[in-house]
C-alpha cells in the first residue's frame, strides 16, 4: 500500500530537464532574446502555470509590505501575463508588463480583462527604458524554467530573466533595475530554483546572494523566506526576496 501524499504530484515532464518538451525547448532558444518566440508560436512553454505564482498573492496580501497603491508597476517577460494582471488587480497599479515574444504579447492581452489597468508591449527588457518621470514604483521579476537552465553545451544559459538570462548579462540585468525603479521602490524577485549546487547536470541553481552583485549597492532587503505556498513543481526551491531602492 503506497503512503499518503501531502503534495500535489507534480508532473515527471515538468521537472525532469531530460523530459523531451526541455529538450525541444532547448533545441529552440538560442542566445538571441527572439527564438523566445518561436517557442510560443510552437506552443512549447513547460513554465505555463495558467495562473498567478502563489507567493506574488501571498505577499501582497500578507500585509507585510507596505507596498504602493498608487503609481507604476513593470513586469518584464510577463508571458500570458496572469501575474501583471494581479498586480493591476490586486495594487491597483498602472502596469506595464512586456515581453520580446509578439505571441506572448498577444495571449497576455487576452487574459487582461476590461478595466483591469495593464498594458502589454512587445519590447526587449534590455534596451528598454522609460524617462525619469516614468520610473516604477514596482518591479516583479519572476520567469524562471529551471531545467531549460541546463543547456546540453553545460556552457552558456538560454533562458529565462535573471535566472534565464545568459550569466553574462546578469549585470545588465541589475543596471535596468537599478535605472528602472524609483527611489523608494519594491523589486519583488522569486529566487528559483535553489536547489543542490552541481557541477554537471541539471538544473542551474541561484541563490538569493546571487543577486547582490548585478543590483549593487543602494538596496534594503525588506522580505527574504520561503512561500507559504508554492506552484507544485517549485514547492522547496524557490524563496521570495523583496527588495527596496534605497
Ligand atoms: C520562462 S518564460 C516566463 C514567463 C512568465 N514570467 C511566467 O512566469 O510564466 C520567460 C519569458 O521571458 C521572455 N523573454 C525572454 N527574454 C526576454 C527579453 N530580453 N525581453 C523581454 N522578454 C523576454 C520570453 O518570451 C518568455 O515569455
Amino acid at each position: 500500500m503506497s503512503s499518503p501524499t501531502t503534495q500535489p504530484e507534480t508532473p515527471e515532464i515538468l521537472v525532469n530537464a531530460s523530459s523531451p518538451v526541455f529538450s525541444a525547448l532547448r533545441d529552440i532558444i538560442t542566445d538571441d532574446p527572439h527564438s523566445w518566440d518561436t517557442a510560443w508560436t510552437q506552443n512549447i512553454t513547460p513554465w505555463e502555470s495558467g495562473d498567478i505564482q502563489p507567493p506574488l498573492r501571498e505577499v501582497t496580501q500578507s500585509g507585510e509590505v507596505a507596498f504602493p497603491t498608487r503609481g507604476r508597476a513593470f513586469v518584464p517577460g510577463c508571458g500570458s501575463g496572469h501575474d501583471a494582471r494581479y498586480i493591476a488587480s490586486a495594487l491597483g497599479l498602472d502596469t506595464l508588463a512586456i515581453d520580446i515574444s509578439p505571441t506572448a504579447v498577444r495571449n497576455a492581452t487576452k487574459n487582461i480583462p476590461d478595466g483591469v489597468n495593464a498594458r502589454i508591449e512587445v519590447q526587449d527588457f534590455f534596451s528598454f527604458s522609460v524617462p525619469e518621470t516614468e520610473k516604477f514604483d514596482l518591479i516583479y521579476d519572476y520567469t524562471s524554467v529551471d531545467p531549460l537552465l541546463q543547456p546540453k553545451t553545460g556552457v552558456d544559459i538560454k533562458a529565462r530573466f535573471f535566472v534565464a538570462i545568459p550569466p553574462s548579462r546578469r549585470g545588465e540585468w541589475g543596471a535596468q533595475m537599478n535605472s528602472l525603479i524609483k527611489r523608494g521602490g519594491y523589486l519583488i524577485t522569486l529566487v528559483y530554483p535553489i536547489v543542490p549546487e552541481t557541477d554537471v547536470g541539471p538544473p542551474w541553481f541561484v541563490r538569493p546572494e546571487h543577486y547582490y552583485g548585478p543590483l549593487g549597492d543602494g538596496w534594503e532587503k525588506v522580505v527574504d523566506r520561503v512561500p507559504t505556498e508554492s506552484q507544485p513543481t517549485h514547492v522547496g526551491r524557490e524563496r521570495l526576496v523583496v527588495w527596496r531602492k534605497l
